[in-house]
């Protein structure tokens, strides 16, 4: 046995086991990411991960723009946060550590021993269950409670969940969505990554599948794939869509990189919260990286602060096929929290 291969089987003191490793690397590849392109490295250094952003084009010459690449890295630091977690530790994470190497995005340190908590575990358990839902939503809204649940999960971290809920702001940003649509359509660099992106993925050029239709219309720029040939709705659609929807904004207090990573981790934390509760959601920036949208979204909303994403989030549609049982049916009666059955 190599010497590299035996530190595997016996690791030194406060090093990651080989178990420990694969989990923290597959935390991190289930983190949502700008057209999938994943960018980002990890390196483990004692009980130290140090997660770098990959600045060079992923394989399939994709090159996402610097501040996607900062909101993917920013969900990548959230998953790993947990996976350290739910190992038993307590993450400690520093963003952007070291000013002379800004390409390290984040160290997230093993602090303390600690049993997982029921959240952890929750948290976990739905990063492999997160995807991308592009499709309509059902039909059921979320509760009130619902909403707040999920505007409060990144509280304390500087980073604002706004839903969009007030039919007259629904209006307002229906206008924005509807402009912002328009312009994309003529942005050839963005037209190029959705081309890659789409056959990457052996998806219809619209990137949906041919699901996200509704009465013949593709339901753009919901999935924020925009090309040419599509069929853009207008304001009126969009304004009545975002009625049936849970539209949330993810709002920074400024626009640095620091901002877009707080933003990105945000996003994710949000996400997994919304997983664990039984919903599903996608999320959108481009529309956002425009200037006069950002500008009109502050203005609108009364935002103090720089929008950097929006999720939409609701109820699946239908029922969701599952080859597997109930939690209920394999777990004895008396042991498993109500919303969990
Ligand atoms: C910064 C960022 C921007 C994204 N922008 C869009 C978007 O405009 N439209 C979209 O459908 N998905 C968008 N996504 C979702 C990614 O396409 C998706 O996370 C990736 O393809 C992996 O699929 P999954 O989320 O199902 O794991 C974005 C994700 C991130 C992190």
């Amino acid at each position: 046995m190599t010497p590299a291969a035996d530190r595997q089987w016996f690791p030194e003191a406060g090093e990651w086991t080989s178990g420990e490793t694969e989990v923290l690397a597959r935390a991190v590849i289930r983190a949502p990411s700008v057209h999938n392109t994943q960018p980002w490295r990890m390196e483990l250094l004692g009980t130290d991960v140090l997660l770098y952003d990959r600045a060079d084009p992923a394989p399939g010459g994709q090159q996402a723009d610097e501040r996607d690449r900062a909101i993917s890295c920013g969900a990548a630091v959230a998953n790993l946060g947990v996976a350290v977690s739910v190992l038993g530790r307590s993450p400690e994470v520093a963003l952007l550590p070291d000013p002379d190497r800004p390409e390290l995005v984040a160290r997230v340190c093993a602090g303390r021993r600690r049993v997982p908590s029921d959240v952890d575990l929750h948290r976990y358990s739905a990063i492999s269950r997160r995807r991308s839902y592009r499709r309509p939503f059902g039909r059921r809204a979320l509760s009130e409670h619902q909403v707040l649940d999920l505007e409060r999960v990144p509280a304390g971290t500087g980073v604002r969940v706004r839903a969009v809920l007030d039919r007259g702001e629904l209006s307002a940003v229906a206008d924005l969505l509807e402009y912002a649509g328009q312009t994309i359509r003529h942005d050839d660099r963005y037209r190029r990554e959705l081309a890659l992106w789409a056959i990457q993925h052996g998806r219809g050029y619209d990137g949906n599948a041919g699901t996200a239709r509704e009465n013949g219309v593709p339901a753009m720029p919901w999935a924020g794939l925009v090309h040419t040939m599509a069929v853009l709705p207008d304001r009126v659609l969009l304004a009545r869509r975002l009625e049936r929807e849970t539209f949330l904004l993810f709002v920074t207090p400024g626009d640095t990189r620091r901002d877009q990573l707080l933003a990105g981790r945000a996003m994710e934390e949000t996400w997994l919260a919304a997983v664990d509760a039984g919903l599903v959601a996608s999320v959108m920036t481009r529309l956002v990286h425009l200037g006069e949208v950002r500008a009109g979204l502050a203005e609108q909303l009364g935002l103090t602060g720089c929008p950097q994403l929006v999720m939409r989030v609701g109820h699946p549609s239908g029922v969701v096929p599952s080859p597997r049982p109930a939690l209920s049916e394999v777990v004895l009666p008396g042991h498993l929290a109500h919303r969990m059955r």
